[in-house]
């Protein structure tokens, strides 16, 4: 099996930007360390703090940001970083080529359960024509990332990752501590019977997507006239990780529960990369209106409305929206 850096080489990643894909990781080992020690390290549950986003941060939260932003700092190689859980985004190296967007520990509610969860980040050039601080930075769409993965954490601590040249899978082999490729351009199927969608909010939906998810229910003697199994990992990573492996549509739609915040998933640090590796993996992601990666960001923190996997399926719940 292949190790990460003569993967990347073959790809002609340029050297600069394995040195940050390597930085990044070794953080994620760290924490993929801590999280398998949480409960002996007295790392469950929360702190008493909440994130920008009103969440409360559990411990893991924080000791996984630290992690990522440290390294990431300290290394030369980023002009500036966003992660969910700063407020605004912090300045770098000024001669550093890159800004990276981070969710340290995505679907943190999984953490107490022991259940899967990962670390999702997505890379672009910085910009040379504004200063290092300066919001602009980060206000580039999806479509200019240079690279995007995630490291979940799980029974396996895989890193899925792309760099624009089809996204691999990699698993983390703790004989020698490094990540060697497992499966070259994986394929999402583009056909599916599986959906993913928290089904607890249905009545806030749109009508199109109740119309959509009804007949997904309604099985064989429906519409669709075949029977659909449904999973919800509450953790992107996972979820995404499934479809990925399997095929699946996975959506977070536009909900009504609260109007101030129509959409749950963040642009930057959740949907992009996620958007990155299912386009080239050949499934797509888009909202009800739009592709996710065409998205003109104003705001680091920014929620999207989320339709992606198998194209043929998320094509037909577009087709509801018509
Ligand atoms: O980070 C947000 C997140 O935890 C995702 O990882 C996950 O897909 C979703 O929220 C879960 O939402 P809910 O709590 O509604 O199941
Ligand atoms: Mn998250």
């Amino acid at each position: 099996m292949q190790r990460l850096a003569p993967a990347l080489r073959e790809d002609n990643v340029p050297l600069d930007l394995i040195s940050l894909i390597k930085t990044i990781l070794a953080a994620t080992k760290e924490i993929s360390f801590r999280v398998s020690q949480a409960h002996l390290g007295g790392l469950m549950g929360s702190t008493l703090d909440e994130n920008i986003q009103g969440e409360v941060q559990k411990k893991l939260d924080v000791v996984a940001n630290e992690l990522i932003k440290d390294i990431l700092l300290e290394s030369g190689f980023v002009r500036a970083i966003s992660s969910e859980e700063e407020e605004h985004s912090v300045v770098g190296d000024e001669n550093g080529k890159f800004i990276v967007s981070f969710d340290p520990l995505d679907g943190s509610s999984n953490i107490d359960i022991n259940s899967l969860i990962g670390t999702i980040f997505s890379i672009h050039e910085a910009r040379d024509d504004v200063p290092a601080g300066d919001a602009a930075q980060f206000q580039q769409a999806g479509t200019k990332q240079v690279c995007a993965g995630y490291v979940l954490y799980g029974p396996s601590t895989m890193l899925v990752m792309t760099t624009g040249k089809g996204t691999h899978f990699y698993v983390l082999d703790r004989t020698h501590g490094g990540f060697l490729l497992v499966e070259r351009n994986v394929q999402v199927p583009k056909t599916t019977q599986e959906f993913a969608v928290n089904m607890s909010n249905q009545r806030f939906w749109q009508p199109p997507m109740q119309r959509y998810i009804q007949d997904l229910l309604a099985g064989d003697t429906g519409p669709r006239g075949k029977n659909f199994n449904m999973r919800w990992i509450a953790a992107m990573v996972g979820d995404i990780h499934r479809v990925l492996t399997r095929g699946g549509i996975f959506t977070y739609p536009a909900d009504n529960k609260d109007p101030k915040k129509p959409f749950k998933l963040r642009l930057m640090y959740e949907a992009n990369p996620m958007s990155f590796l299912i386009e080239q993996a050949g499934g797509l992601a888009v909202t009800s209106q739009e592709r996710i990666m065409d998205i003109e960001p104003d705001d680091i923190h920014q929620r999207v409305e989320v339709i992606m996997g198998s194209e043929e399926e998320v094509n037909t719940c577009l087709s509801y929206y018509q």
